[in-house]
């Protein structure tokens, strides 16, 4: 009897167990648009010292049958160097594209959640995996966070959420739950420490969508409106979805074990619930990586490149490996 009622507990708790998945789509810089360059040059993309990183297709809204982009953008709106308080930072912002005509916000509840990791990227720790898991330019994560049930374990969490009346809208109390749960349940997360991951999130369909295009982000000087979107297919619009600021910090210029700068990757993790009481969401991660406007890696820790291009970017430890394939990269250009 206690048998059987522990294997009905079991086999219930197991099959809330959902697949997650990581699909491998292509993540596009400005460089790969087709924008003519009178106004490439009026947009986003004409800065180098912002990064933008734009995936079509990663979000699937099946009743709308349509398919939307994510653009992910570092350094836009705000990259600031600040005096006082003594801190510099960057804003990694996460806009949807979607048809002017998709009627999102008739549509099921999804969210995208953006994640970081000590305020920054998330750095690259299997860097003995370079340089194929180093310059990602597909939504594949590196091993460390894949390994093992990782993946499972972040879903799981995204599971056990409940949206109730609240203060907060779905996708920023999803957020919420997640990221405090992540930071007390375990002390790891994949190869990352649990603690130093944060979570910011918001709709990409149902009631909270947001309604109005993402204008800012036609031009730089915000006068304009560029017809250059940082978006595939070129006519989408872009939507704002959620934004993190990004902490710049002094020491060392490069990666490390536990700070990945602007340059290591962000996990943006679709939630996409099949109505407003579904409990079985589906969940995507999707790794992102971003370039500047010319296709070259960003500052590390810097608004702009401190002294004279990216080539002066190290990697400590693995500079070898970097500096060679960052030479890689300037025979590509
Ligand atoms: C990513 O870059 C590699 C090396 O440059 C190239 O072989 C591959 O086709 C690219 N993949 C995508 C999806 O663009
Ligand atoms: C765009 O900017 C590039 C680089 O600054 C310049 O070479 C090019 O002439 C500009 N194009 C137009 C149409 O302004
Ligand atoms: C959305 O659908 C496309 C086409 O079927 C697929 O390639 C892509 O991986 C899907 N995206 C996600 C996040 O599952
Ligand atoms: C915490 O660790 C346990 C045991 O390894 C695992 O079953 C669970 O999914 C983990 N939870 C998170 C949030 O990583
Ligand atoms: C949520 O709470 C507000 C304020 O307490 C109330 O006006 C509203 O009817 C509630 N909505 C639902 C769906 O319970
Ligand atoms: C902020 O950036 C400026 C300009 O690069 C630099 O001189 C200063 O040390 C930075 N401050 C902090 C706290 O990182
Ligand atoms: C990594 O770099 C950050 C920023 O410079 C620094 O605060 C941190 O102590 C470094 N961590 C390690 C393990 O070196």
């Amino acid at each position: 009897m206690s048998l059987s009622v522990g294997l009905a507990a079991f086999l219930l708790a197991t099959s809330r167990v959902q697949a997650v998945t990581n699909p491998e789509l292509s993540v596009q810089g400005c460089d790969q648009l087709t924008c003519p360059s009178s106004a490439r040059n009026d947009s986003i993309c004409s800065a180098n010292n912002i990064g933008v990183g734009i995936a079509s297709n990663a979000v699937n809204v099946s009743k709308a049958d349509t398919t939307l982009t994510l653009t992910l953008v570092d350094g836009y709106p705000i990259g600031i160097y600040q005096t006082f308080p003594y801190v510099n930072f960057t804003t990694r912002s996460l806009y949807l594209g979607a048809p002017s005509n998709a009627d999102l916000k008739a549509q099921a509840p999804g969210c995208a959640l953006l994640m970081q990791y000590d305020q920054a990227t998330f750095p690259y720790s299997d860097m003995k995996t370079l340089p194929d898991s180093f310059f990602q330019n597909t939504t594949s994560c590196p091993t460390s966070l894949t390994e093992g049930d990782t993946m499972q374990s972040l879903a799981s969490v995204i599971q056990q959420f409940r949206y109730s009346n609240s203060s907060l809208l779905r996708c920023e109390a999803l957020s919420a739950f997640v990221q405090y749960t992540l930071n007390h349940q375990n002390s790891t997360l994949g190869a990352f420490s649990a603690p130093l991951i944060s979570v910011t999130g918001g709709a990409v369909s149902g009631p909270d969508v947001a309604t109005s295009p993402a204008k800012i982000i036609d031009s730089v000087a915000g006068t304009t409106s560029s017809s250059c979107k940082p978006v595939k297919p070129s006519d989408y619009d872009l939507y704002d979805v959620a934004s993190a600021t990004q902490i710049l910090r002094d020491e060392p210029m490069s990666q490390n074990l536990t700070y990945g700068g602007r340059d290591g990757f962000t996990p943006v993790v679709s939630v996409m619930y099949a109505d407003d009481d579904d409990t079985n969401p589906d969940v995507a991660v999707l790794c992102m990586h971003l370039y500047n406007g010319e296709g070259q890696l960003l500052p590390f820790s810097t608004i702009n490149e401190p002294t004279g291009g990216a080539t002066t970017v190290k990697v400590a430890g693995w500079g070898t490996i970097f500096t060679s394939v960052l030479v890689g990269v300037w025979t590509l250009l």
